[in-house]
């Protein structure tokens, strides 16, 4: 296993470099298989998610040609085998093949997804788009055997603006009979970079980003060459740990625009920041910081993702602020090991009320998710004394070189393998 220790308390200072958006590059490696011939993608984040689906790609006989953050991929000799749960089940975002695979092959053979614990994660809404795209479901044992002869464009009301269901059902009715309307879709930006690397392969897809997607289905999707965005959810954590001990904190390489409600929310607290056109400066960490309320929300409201980084900061607070989750039901544990580093904070139901300022002071705390784990490090960062966060493989899923990238911005913190 993998721990992470940090000896907190140290001032952050110079730049922090944002790399491509793992939930970009989760969806694209599997929508490559798509193309009849070659997909490039760069800005590949090096994170252990790229890894598990590039394992996939190779079981699929897919050739990977994979060089410092970039990826070809040729499906020349692609084979359509069942994925295995050994493959599927080490991250959710496996699931995309379903779509991929039933786009491509009209049918798929493969586990369940796994992910991380923060809630049911059901997969219906995916289900119910590929069945009204023709398909018939099968599902033994956590095993999946989604089939169509023929896939049909149609009308898809999404229940909830779901990512993963919006991205799905676009793989599957890129190649689908007709048109395809979904309605009531996700407006993440990541599923107008997977729209933009569909549509140069020649898929065309309108209305990405709004409620509203319509694609028209075609035969074929040729070579394309593409780039992953970067990541908001990453450059989000890293001002979030200049709010709390940069001086100054530069994240370079940001898109501003994905990261609104976080800066607004800073502002309310009373961080000074420089925002540029691609990069945030947090100018340094105010002695008071104005209590204040998050509620998570779709995009463009504030990043559920962020949530848990962002209860750290407003331990610091003066006052009483409160964050509600309105997407995942079980995204609070990271609220015990907070509370362990000295942190006043109570849950119920949805909604935890944080007491602060309150002094944090390191101690053994666990990673219990990708976010969660980010919390911790945050949190490690500006407790005094040393934080020993277990579980470290959760964040090495999502944030490419951490330990290198605090260090060189002055942190103490090192990873070992116990
Ligand atoms: C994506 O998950 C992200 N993961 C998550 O990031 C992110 O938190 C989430 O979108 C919301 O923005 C990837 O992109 C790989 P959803 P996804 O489908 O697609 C329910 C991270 O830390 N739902 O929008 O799984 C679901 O249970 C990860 O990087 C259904 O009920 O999110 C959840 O409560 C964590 N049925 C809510 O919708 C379905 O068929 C949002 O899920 C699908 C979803």
């Amino acid at each position: 296993m993998k721990i992470i220790e940090i000896e907190g308390g140290r001032q952050l200072s110079g730049t922090i470099r944002v790399s491509g958006a793992k939930n970009a590059t989760v969806a694209l490696i599997p929508a490559a298989i798509l193309t009849d011939e070659e997909a490039t993608i760069c800005n590949v984040p090096e994170i252990t998610d790229t890894d598990a689906l590039c394992d996939i790609l190779k079981i699929l006989n897919v050739k990977v040609n994979r060089s410092t953050e970039s990826l070809v991929i040729n499906t020349k000799d692609m084979k359509n085998v069942s994925i295995e749960e050994e493959y599927s089940k080490k991250l959710r975002a496996s699931y995309y093949f379903m779509g991929a695979l039933l786009g491509k092959y009209k049918k798929v053979e493969m586990y369940f997804p796994g992910g991380c614990s923060i809630g049911a994660r059901p997969i219906n809404l995916h289900l119910k788009g590929f069945e009204a795209l023709g398909a018939t479901i099968t599902n033994e044992k956590n095993k999946y055997i989604v089939e169509a002869k023929e896939l049909k464009g149609a009308n898809i009301y999404l229940d909830f603006a779901s990512v993963g269901a919006t991205i799905n059902i676009m793989l599957a009715a890129v190649r689908a009979k007709g048109k395809t309307i979904i309605d009531n879709a996700a407006k993440e930006p990541e599923i107008v970079n997977v729209a933009t690397f569909l549509n140069n392969m020649g898929a065309k897809i309108q209305g990405a980003g709004t409620s509203t997607i319509k694609i028209e289905g075609v035969d074929h999707l040729h070579k394309c060459f593409h780039e992953v965005i970067p990541d908001r959810i990453e450059a989000g954590t890293y001002i979030i740990i200049g709010a709390l001990c940069g001086n100054p904190l530069k994240i370079d390489n940001v898109i501003p625009e994905h990261v609104d409600a976080l800066i607004s929310k800073l502002e309310e607290l009373g961080i000074n920041m420089e925002v540029g056109l691609d990069y945030v400066t947090v100018l340094n960490s105010p002695e008071i910081l104005k209590a204040t309320n998050i509620k998570t929300a779709v995009f463009p409201g504030f990043a559920t993702d962020l949530q848990q980084p962002f209860t750290v900061l407003l331990t610091q607070a003066e006052g009483r602020s409160k964050v509600t989750e309105t997407i995942f039901e079980n995204r609070f544990m990271h609220i015990p090991y907070l509370k362990a580093l000295g942190a006043d904070i109570t849950i119920k139901n949805q909604t935890a009320t944080i007491d602060g300022p309150t002094k944090l002071k390191g101690t053994e705390v666990v990673a219990t998710d990708l976010r969660a784990g980010a919390a911790m490090v945050a949190a490690g960062l500006k407790a005094e004394g040393k934080t020993t966060i277990t579980n470290a493989e959760h964040i090495l899923r999502g944030y490419e070189q951490i330990i290198e990238k605090l260090t060189a911005v002055g942190a103490k913190i090192r990873i070992k393998e116990i």
